[in-house]
């Protein structure tokens, strides 16, 4: 990162600490086209409870855990969430996609990585955790246009809170690649509701041929629908190379590792294209097609993100 860029950044992340003291959410600045506005703030959530998908191997949880109260769960967002309440271990905090969240809660789902997920997956119900959301930028929801979403493996989760808010979820057809059995997938909250079709890839040969169906899906929409992807970042690369080459709006949802998920401690930059001055309305100007002259600026994922279209983040 140039000395400008972490300048720049570390303007914004003033901006970002001083509000949510406030109570109020960096995402309030987020209002333009897929932007998400409201107010976000620390509250202690409880669990509800915690299920074990699938079998063997690295574990994938659901975790049910009380009504935030949050008023703007638009899809896309997401939470930071501590294992440990009131510890004020606040680098133990990590960011979950807002899975699914109705009257009967808050729901994450999450895979067993490291530190964090071991202490999330070690909950019972009735256990006190932290929760700090909702954050960042919402995906566009567009009734009158067809959207794709390709997921790969964990990165189902924003998808279902997609499926389950969008008016007509019957114009989204959902290709969904994934390494380990189906069971460890949250799709049982979404079938029957949008079109689905699974790609189970046990090796090189499965992940070619999925390869393959990306690009085809992704021409298929280019003229009138949206892309919208998360997964590994091999995966987004691989989306974001076809979404250029066929000229197709699509939107990816970065799992860029976050310590604070507010701007306030520049971990989570990634590199984007924008006009030279941009301090102005980086969130509308995020959600256009870039022009001519835009340069490279680091911006921070949870604050301008994140979900960034293709053409304006570079991986
Ligand atoms: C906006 C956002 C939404 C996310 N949504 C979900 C979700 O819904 N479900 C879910 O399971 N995970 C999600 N993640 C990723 C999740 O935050 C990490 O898996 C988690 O922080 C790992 O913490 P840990 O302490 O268990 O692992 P760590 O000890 O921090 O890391 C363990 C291992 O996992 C790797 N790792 C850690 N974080 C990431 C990451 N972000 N991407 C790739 N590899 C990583 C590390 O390199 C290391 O090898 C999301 C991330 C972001 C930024
Ligand atoms: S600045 Fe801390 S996670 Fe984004």
């Amino acid at each position: 990162m140039t000395p400008d860029a972490g300048r720049r950044l570390i303007g914004k992340n003033m901006n970002a600490a001083s509000m949510i003291m406030r109570g109020a959410s960096p995402a309030q600045t987020n209002t333009g086209p897929g932007m998400a506005g409201g107010t976000s703030a620390l509250v202690r959530l409880e669990v509800l409870d915690i299920a074990e998908l699938g079998w063997g191997g690295p574990g994938f949880f659901v975790l049910r855990l009380s009504q935030p109260g949050w008023e703007h769960p638009l899809p896309g967002r997401f939470l930071m969430l501590r294992a440990t309440a009131g510890s004020g271990e606040y680098l133990c905090a990590r960011p979950f996609s807002i899975c699914r969240i109705n009257d009967d809660g808050l729901v994450v789902f999450f895979q067993v990585r490291g530190k964090a997920t071991r202490d999330f997956a070690a909950l019972k119900p009735g256990d006190p955790v932290d929760a700090w959301g909702p954050l960042g930028n919402s995906l566009p929801v567009d009734p009158c246009r067809p959207v794709l979403v390709l997921a790969g493996g964990v990165g189902i989760a924003p998808f279902v809170n997609y499926v389950d808010r969008h008016p007509v979820p019957g114009s989204i057809s959902l290709e969904f690649g994934h390494r380990l059995p189906l069971e460890c997938y949250p799709l049982r909250y979404i079938e029957g509701k949008c079109s689905i079709r699974t790609h189970h890839e046990k090796n090189d040969g499965d992940r070619a041929v999925f390869s393959m169906l990306v690009e085809e899906r992704i021409r298929e929409f280019a003229l009138s629908g949206i892309v919208l992807a998360c997964g590994p970042p091999a995966f987004l690369r691989l989306v974001r190379e076809l979404a250029l080459k066929y000229r197709a709006e699509a939107w990816l949802s970065l799992e860029t590792r976050m310590a604070c998920g507010i701007g306030a401690c520049l971990g989570c930059a990634v590199k984007t294209l924008l006009p030279a001055e941009y301090f102005a309305a980086p969130a509308q100007i995020l959600a256009a097609p870039p022009s001519e002259g835009d340069r490279e600026h680091y911006v921070q994922t949870c604050l301008c993100g994140p979900n960034f279209r293709a053409d304006r983040v570079l991986l």
